[in-house]
């Protein structure tokens, strides 16, 4: 069979992994191949600080919430091999920190660790007056976009670095299934009015005292834009932004003013951190994943499409648990072409 996929952000990389750790044997061969316009360093989820949280978008969804988890697990199986240095993964302890009192959230279970703020530790953090600690992980798109390139390329999958106009090329260049992990362009090829571009700046530092991340919430005011601090293998990615509807991957200069002034006023010592650089990307804002089959009718021929797009704020958070989802469809798909026999599934 032939699956093409679009898009190589950690969620086209992950899906054709886990297709094809499901689905490839000698006796029924997969073909996959990736088309995309951006590969590593150039995609969303390379810039994306790479903190495991489902931040701004906890909706409390139980399916998400599933997929966050079976994601967490599996990175963190990956912590006791050496390995997990290529992959870009290690743990890190922080605070979330909240201007009023809130519900645990959905990761509550999943973390390591978790628990409500001391008197003490809220001291540090003058203006909030709740709060939790907990451990996470970091993956960074940096670092596992390339190990999860290289895993693909050891397997034989093929990379084509090039635009896709419509499913209907690749059906017609021979694709027997699409995968379509088009991230925030998805729209350009179906349209999507539920998805939408959540424009984030972020600015990254060179400050290696800072060892814990912070992420505040300002409930009381409704904001998505309050501050966060996350520290990284190399950088601390310092935020952000979050503004539905703007398309713009420019850096804005007054988006870096207020974003610089409440980090330091959250972290003081920031301001003898060095500035690298500012980032721009856009999360693929939806009110919840769309991970689906379509049977798309063209021209009198039938198009298979699974659509794996709409992971918000969240992508590498949730990746596992969505390509893991992504494979099972194609599993249906190719046990209704009998192109596997049902006890694979
Ligand atoms: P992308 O990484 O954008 O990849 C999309 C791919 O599709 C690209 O390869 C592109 O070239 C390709 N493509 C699109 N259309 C076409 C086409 N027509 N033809 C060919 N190729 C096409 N998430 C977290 O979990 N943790 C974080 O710490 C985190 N921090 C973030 C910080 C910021 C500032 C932002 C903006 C986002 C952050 N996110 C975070 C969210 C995360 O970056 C995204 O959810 C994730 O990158 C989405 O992955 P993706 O693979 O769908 O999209
Ligand atoms: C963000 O989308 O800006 C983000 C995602 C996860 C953790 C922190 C920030």
């Amino acid at each position: 069979m032939r699956v093409a996929v679009i898009g190589a952000g950690v969620i086209g990389l992950s899906t054709a992994q886990s297709i094809y750790e499901q689905f490839h044997s000698t006796v029924s061969p997969l073909t996959i191949e990736v088309y995309a316009d951006r590969f590593t360093p150039l995609t969303t989820s390379d810039g994306a600080a790479g903190f495991w949280q489902p931040y701004l978008y906890d909706k409390g969804n139980v399916q998400e919430t599933k997929w966050n988890k079976e994601t967490f697990d599996y990175l963190l199986g990956f912590l006791k091999s050496a390995e997990c240095v290529n992959m870009g993964i290690f743990l890190q302890s922080g605070y979330n920190v909240c201007d009023e009192p809130s519900p645990d959230p959905s990761f509550k279970d999943t973390v390591l660790g978790f628990r409500q703020l001391t008197e003490r530790e809220l001291q540090l953090f003058p203006g909030y007056i709740f709060g939790w600690f907990n451990t996470a992980l970091m993956v960074e798109g940096k670092t596992y976009l390339p190990w999860l390139m290289k895993w693909l390329q050891d397997r034989g999958v093929k990379f084509h670095h090039k635009k896709i106009e419509s499913f209907k090329e690749l059906a017609e260049a021979g694709a027997d299934v699409i995968i379509n992990c088009s991230g925030m362009r998805s729209g350009d090829l179906q349209p999507d009015a539920e998805l939408k571009p959540g424009r984030g700046q972020i600015v990254k530092v060179e400050a290696p005292w800072l060892k814990h991340w912070i992420i505040t919430h300002k409930f009381s005011k409704g904001t998505y834009n309050s501050p966060y601090i996350i520290p990284g293998s190399r950088l601390v990615t310092v935020g952000g932004t979050f503004q539905l509807g703007n398309w713009s991957e420019q850096n804005n200069s007054a988006d870096h003013k207020n974003i610089w002034e409440a980090a330091c006023e959250l972290e003081p010592s920031l301001k003898h951190a060095r500035i690298v650089e500012d980032w721009t990307g856009l999360r693929p804002s939806r009110s919840k994943v769309r991970l689906e089959r379509e049977t798309i009718q063209c021209d009198g021929a039938e198009i298979e499409v699974i659509h794996n797009y709409g992971h918000g704020g969240f992508g590498l958070t949730i990746h596992r648990g969505c390509a893991q989802e992504a494979a099972r469809l194609f599993g249906q798909i190719a046990e209704q072409k009998g192109k596997i026999p049902k006890a694979r599934l």
